[in-house]
């Protein structure tokens, strides 16, 4: 008989812009204050993207990490999953962004759309993909830059977001442990509470669009709030009743960062100490879909995780959405660092696959020519 699979997760990763827009830079932008946004959010300061950054390259950047930490190569990837909110384009996929930049050959990419709950919807699929037999390494990142989505006059909603990126590689192993089980839940009829209302097929980009500002952002924050404080301790407790533990048996919960308030309501209804909770919203604000894969990096890095500790993710948004899993870890840490060799490797390799990438599409532009040139030939030789 086969031995049971397990999805473990054993490559982590984030990326952050450099650019601090902090509270204070807010208050000479919009009417706000640092003490408004503190209080009543838990927001001290939110990062930036570049001009030059965007969603991918954002992605790219965590996906990079999370492999170096694991020691797998791109190629051994069977599955890029992209969840965001601000993907780089409606189409092609984020995903196949990524696959390209890295020199996945084998793999699959799609992005994954279920608002901040992305990242967890993310791990259920991957997982599942992985205890089913199907893959061996599926990687489920979270990237957002949705500073290019704000109303900056808004002070309702640009105080709330951040951009930033996060990745987690999930593996098959037969160690038990793992993604224990996920618990994934919709209500559409709440899904004009947190909307991006231009740039689909509804409202077609136009100027009519633009000066109406539905290419932003738009959020009523008092249901929101309220939808968020129901869902987060309801959906919890089911994945830790799906994992046949109980709330007593969880380590630390690694919640969606938006706002302090909800999550001390969550902690509050599991009963759970705040010493459990894992908070970096402080740094970043609510970056979306990036915001556990970058809170999962940083637990890692202020040693807050070790092997056999049970972990509950849990995520809220628009949709609206929930989404909670429990993590069961495995990885014995620190990971000693790769040897500088194979650090150098795979950065050659991550040229070579820009060079592989060029070179596809210079082929296709070549036969493209060199056909549209026969056809005339042959049509002339006809005439
Ligand atoms: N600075 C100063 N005052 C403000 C600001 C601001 N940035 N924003 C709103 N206010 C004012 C309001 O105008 C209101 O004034 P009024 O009483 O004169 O009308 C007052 O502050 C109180 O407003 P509330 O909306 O009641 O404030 P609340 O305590 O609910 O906090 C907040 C607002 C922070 C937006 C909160 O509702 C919230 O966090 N909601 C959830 C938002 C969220 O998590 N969204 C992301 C979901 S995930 C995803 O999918 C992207």
């Amino acid at each position: 008989m086969a031995s049971k699979r397990y999805a473990q997760i054993v490559g982590w990763g984030k990326y952050v812009p450099s650019q601090v827009l902090t509270n204070d830079d807010l208050a000479k932008m919009v009417d706000t204050s640092d003490d408004w946004i503190r209080t009543r959010t838990g927001i001290v300061e939110r990062r930036i993207a570049e001009p030059g950054e965007t969603t991918s390259t954002m992605a790219i950047k965590a996906a990079q990490a999370a492999l170096q930490v694991a020691d797998v190569a791109p190629e051994r990837l069977d599955l890029i999953i992209v969840t965001s909110v601000t993907p780089d384009y409606l189409f092609p996929a984020t995903a196949c962004l990524v696959q390209d930049a890295l020199g996945a050959r084998r793999a699959g990419a799609f992005d994954l759309l279920a608002g901040c709950s992305g990242f967890v919807y993310g791990l259920g699929v991957g997982s599942q993909l992985i205890i089913s037999g199907a893959y061996e390494n599926v990687l489920v990142i979270g990237a957002e830059t949705l500073s290019r989505f704000m109303d900056w006059t808004d002070r309702d909603t640009c105080v709330l977001f951040g951009d930033g990126a996060g990745a987690l590689l999930l593996q098959a192993s037969d160690a038990p442990g793992g993604v224990l089980s996920f618990t994934l839940g919709a209500d559409g009829s709440g899904g004009d509470l947190l909307i991006l209302p231009g740039g689909g097929s509804r409202h077609l980009v136009s100027a009519e669009t633009i000066a109406q500002g539905l290419h932003y952002i738009r959020m009523n924050g008092r249901e929101v709030f309220r939808f968020a404080t129901r869902i987060m301790g309801r959906a919890a407790k089911e994945a830790i009743e799906a994992a046949r533990l109980k709330i007593e048996d969880i380590d630390l919960f690694i919640p969606h960062q938006a706002n302090m308030r909800i999550i001390q309501s969550a902690a509050k209804h599991l009963r759970l100490p705040m010493d459990k909770v894992f908070v970096n919203l402080d740094r970043y604000g609510n970056t979306s879909c990036a915001s556990i894969p970058i809170a999962f990096c940083e637990a890692i890095e202020e040693d807050r995780i070790k092997p056999g500790d049970h972990l509950v993710l849990v995520s809220f948004g628009a949709g609206l959405t929930w989404a909670a899993a429990v993590v069961q870890w495995h990885v014995p840490l620190p990971v000693p660092r790769l040897p500088w060799w194979k650090r150098l490797l795979r950065r050659v390799g991550y040229r070579w696959a820009r060079i592989v990438s060029r070179l596809r599409r210079t082929n296709r532009q070549f036969n493209s020519w060199w056909g549209r040139a026969v056809g005339r030939i042959r049509g002339n030789n006809n005439a």
